[in-house]
């Protein structure tokens, strides 16, 4: 894995997550889930297989209606969901039924209608301005995905060129001759060659196909990368190459990253930041050293524990601590939320929690 070096990524705020939700069907796949991404910086996101990373990832470039919430990419709302406003309507519906099925009558009765009333107007004119952000479905090229194997869903009859050049076609552009010049040009930037453009993907090794991912990614210039785990179908020795090849074009381009990675220390050096989500839910979110020496939730640490160190001693007394949610958490009454608990550091969390937690802090 790469040195961690400082760059200094800007407070400017490029990708905005508000509150973001994915269902499909009864599956909260995401789950109020927010974050920013600074332009700039690593950030990674972490957990295990299920628990929404890629569903994330997928929502923010618009391959879903989301369910509710917002993204904001630049300060524009890129996506919007209806969810949240649909179920204030049914809040009030509901208050309002239940008030009438009290017996209240009379004017208390006509002021809470009115009061109905003025919340349906609001959510219906909030439902219909997400409806149009979400219609407008401007291609958002300036987010480009790398998946896990990028190019295994692609035509096999596919040159380089093709693969690389797709987008560009894609978005309008006709001169063939311009097209081969930028193919060969991101070629040399990931570390391959322009001979390599007339060649099939299955001519590559897994470490070479990755890099043509990232080829047709950055071909498009985009701002944001959301890299999702990349490197984790690769041998270890490839997967620091290609973590430095991201590296480097990070410094390269000014890129912004989102890395999602199932486990924590592929993330470790690379990321400024790390979130950590569990069955759709951000439970922890931190900068990269503070994550490691202040976990707070029990889930990050579990996480924590699973990683060996090359050191005798401690992998001698590692343990690893498994996440029982119904042992760590009493939520019947006393409500989670996500909360900062210290600057930047943020716990999904009770108020209980909360206390513990803070407390926990003040003595480190
Ligand atoms: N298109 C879909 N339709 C229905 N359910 C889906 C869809 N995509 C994902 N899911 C479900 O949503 C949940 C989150 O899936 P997601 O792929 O986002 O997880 P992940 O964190 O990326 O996991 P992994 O580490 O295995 O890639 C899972 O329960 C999954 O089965
Ligand atoms: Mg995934």
């Amino acid at each position: 894995m790469p040195e961690k070096k400082n760059v200094a990524s800007s407070q400017e705020t490029l990708l905005k997550v508000e509150h973001l939700c994915q269902y499909f069907k009864e599956n909260k796949a995401v789950d109020d889930v927010s974050f920013e991404v600074k332009k700039g910086e690593v950030f990674g996101l972490v957990g295990e297989s299920g628990c929404g990373k890629t569903t994330t990832g997928r929502s923010i470039i618009k391959l879903y209606n989301i369910t509710s919430g917002n993204v904001y990419f630049k300060g524009e709302r890129i996506a919007a969901g209806t969810g949240s406003y649909k179920w204030e309507i049914e809040k009030a519906k509901k208050a309002y039924t239940a008030l009438k099925k009290s017996g209240v009558s009379g004017e208390k009765l006509k002021d809470a209608k009115k009061k109905r009333d003025e919340v349906i107007a609001e959510q219906k004119k909030q439902i219909r301005l997400a409806q149009e952000d979400q219609k407008r479905r401007r291609a958002v090229t300036d987010i480009q995905m790398i998946f896990q194997d990028p190019i295994a869903s692609i035509d096999p009859r596919m040159t380089v060129r093709q693969i690389i050049a797709e987008g560009l076609v894609i978005r309008g552009e006709k001169d063939q001759k311009k097209i081969d010049e930028e193919v060969y040009r991101v070629l040399e930037l990931v570390g391959l060659v322009r001979e390599h453009a007339g060649r099939y993907p299955h001519e590559f090794s897994g470490g070479q196909r990755q890099r043509i991912g990232v080829a047709r990614a950055v071909v498009m210039n985009p701002e944001l990368i959301i890299a999702d785990e990349p490197v984790s179908a690769l041998d270890v020795s490839i997967q620091a190459q290609v973590i430095n090849l991201l590296d480097d074009l990070r410094h390269k381009m000014g890129l912004t990253i989102l890395f999602i990675a199932h486990d924590l220390s592929v993330v470790k050096y690379f990321s400024d930041r790390i979130g950590v989500m569990y069955y759709g839910k951000m439970v922890e979110l931190a900068d990269s050293d503070e994550l490691f020496k202040h976990p707070l939730h029990p889930y990050t640490r579990s996480l924590l524990s699973a990683i060996p160190l090359p050191d005798p001693h401690y992998e001698k007394q590692r343990q690893r601590i498994t996440y029982v949610p119904l042992k760590e958490h009493d939520y019947t009454v006393d409500k989670p939320s996500f909360r900062e608990v210290a600057p930047g550091h943020f716990v999904h969390c009770n108020d209980a929690e909360f206390a513990r937690y803070k407390e926990q802090m003040k003595g480190n």
